[in-house]
């Protein structure tokens, strides 16, 4: 296969991209594939949690066989041949819309967009989605996380009129349990299941949503 690579972007903070770079390159992993993580925003992550190696070689292995990491200043000193062996590449972007932010998203075959839903979110959506079209790059679509039934049901029918096929059909339910695993340094499933903690029904609920959105993201090669 081909190396996919994919930009998790959205220009607003908090709205799980780092989350959703660490539990679908977990997911893929689950796939067979082997992904590498490419950090962009190194002042607000936290991959460092991924690392087990302080070595400074530009690829770094994590403590999951099929899942590597690298910074963004690191790969862009790559060469090729060191990353075709990937099947995708995972690009955790920052909340900015910079050169170097539209940079990435050209570098990238299909950027996903993951957002909350709120009032005033569809017209940032529209901006993003402009901005992914005028670099050239492919949609892959705009997916809803920490979603809680309660207060989101009437949104997320707003969304899906208005973003119609744009909108993929996971959607990302709110559970604390993932700031636990977050700063536990972990993908949630690992965390449950190597940390011996007894997961809750809502964890089972994202470790699945993770995996339709692994599912997804294949589907769309
Ligand atoms: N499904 C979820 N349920 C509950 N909290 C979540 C969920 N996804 C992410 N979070 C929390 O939201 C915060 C922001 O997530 P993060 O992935 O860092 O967002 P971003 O990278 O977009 O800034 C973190 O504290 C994280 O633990
Ligand atoms: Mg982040």
């Amino acid at each position: 296969m081909k190396t996919r690579k994919i930009g998790i972007f959205n220009n607003k903070g908090g709205v799980a991209k780092t989350t959703s770079v660490i539990n679908l390159a977990y997911s893929l992993q689950k796939n067979g594939k082997k992904v590498l993580v490419v950090d962009c925003d190194t002042q607000e992550n936290c991959f460092s949690f991924f690392l087990t190696s302080t070595v400074p070689n530009a690829i770094l292995p994590t403590e999951y066989e099929n899942i590597s990491h690298t910074t963004w200043e690191r790969y862009s000193e790559i060469e090729e041949s060191e990353t075709d062996n990937y099947d995708y590449i995972l690009f955790d972007m920052p909340p900015a819309m910079s050169d170097e932010v539209k940079s990435i998203i050209r570098h990238c075959h299909k950027i996903y967009v993951p957002t909350i839903l709120g009032e005033f979110e569809i017209a940032g959506l529209k901006k993003v989605t402009d901005e992914i079209n005028r670099q050239g790059v492919k949609l892959g679509g705009v997916f809803v996380t920490m979603y809680q039934k309660a207060n989101d049901e009437e949104l997320i029918g707003e969304f899906r009129r208005i973003l119609q096929d744009r909108l993929l059909q996971t959607v990302i339910p709110y559970s604390k349990t993932v700031r636990e695993s977050l700063k536990n340094g972990m993908p949630i499933e690992a965390y449950f299941r190597d940390r011996a903690v007894p997961p809750s029904p809502t964890a089972w609920k994202i470790v699945h949503a993770y995996e339709d959105l692994a599912n997804e993201v294949m589907r769309g090669e």
